[in-house]
């Protein structure tokens, strides 16, 4: 694997302030090798600010889970990308399969996203995936084409610092069934394919992580996948050893 590889994780509506600073202190600490991989965390609005201050000096990062693509306005609940990088927020998660699910977020929505966190000059982790439906009917292609091409419509070019892209099958988050390696490696495939035909050479080195059930007993085998430059990980990301476990397994396949 060339691209340093990315772990983060997302901790979706879980931990209180003091949890999540004290959590991010441990793990900074036990991270041996900081050089051989990107920690990102992405918890929730409530502890942003400290977290960055917590890892103010250190390789480690913070995204947010959601912004608004407006950059201010009467929209309650909101947060614009503009107060995300006043925090010094670097990454912000987008199209999460939740938030085009429960809250009924569409490709349109998630495009003016998109160009909200371009232009804010922070980094979007880009989020698509199939249904179950969608993959027994074998549309899984079909989807990732509409979800990038729509998502990603009217963005000129991408790189590795402008587009992180998580491909996680909404049948796998947080169900504890993970994609097999073939289905992954497939996926992965296709991603890179659709991306270069869109954009061409500047998108060769844009990570593509795998979500959907990663743990430290599948970290290895899906780490070692063809096409897979890191993870976005939700539950596991919460527990400790956990997670530091699936970032030692990272960093020691990674050789560059
Ligand atoms: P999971 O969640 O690791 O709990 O399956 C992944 C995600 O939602 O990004």
């Amino acid at each position: 694997m060339k691209i340093k590889p990315i772990v983060a994780g997302n901790w979706k509506m879980h931990k209180s302030l003091s949890e999540g600073v004290s959590f991010v202190d441990k793990i900074q600490n036990r991270i041996l090798d900081k050089e051989k991989v990107k920690v990102i965390f992405c918890p929730p609005f409530n502890s942003l600010f400290s977290i960055v201050d917590v890892l103010d000096g250190t390789s480690l990062s913070v995204g947010a889970q959601n912004a608004h693509h407006e950059s201010q306005g009467a929209f309650t609940g909101e947060i614009s990308v503009e107060m995300l990088k006043s925090m010094g927020v670097q990454y912000v998660i987008i199209g999460h399969s939740e938030r085009r699910h429960i809250f009924g977020e569409t490709d349109g929505w998630i495009n003016q996203k998109i160009h909200a966190v371009l232009n804010g000059e922070l980094t979007p982790i880009f989020c698509i995936g199939e249904t179950l439906v969608d993959r027994q009917m074998s549309q899984t292609n079909e989807i990732l084409y509409h979800q990038i091409k729509l998502g990603l419509e009217g963005v000129e070019s991408i790189d590795a610092e402008r587009l992180i892209v998580a491909y996680e099958p909404v049948w796998a988050i947080g169900t504890g069934e993970t994609a097999s390696k073939d289905q992954v490696e497939e996926a992965h495939g296709y991603v890179k394919l659709i991306l270069d035909a869109e954009f061409g050479h500047s998108s060769s080195e844009v990570p593509i992580l795998y979500g959907g059930s990663v743990n430290e007993n599948n970290a290895s085998e899906l780490i070692q996948t063809a096409g897979v430059d890191g993870f976005l990980i939700g539950g596991a990301s919460l527990k400790e050893d956990s997670f530091c476990s699936i970032i030692d397994q990272v960093t020691n396949y990674y050789k560059g």
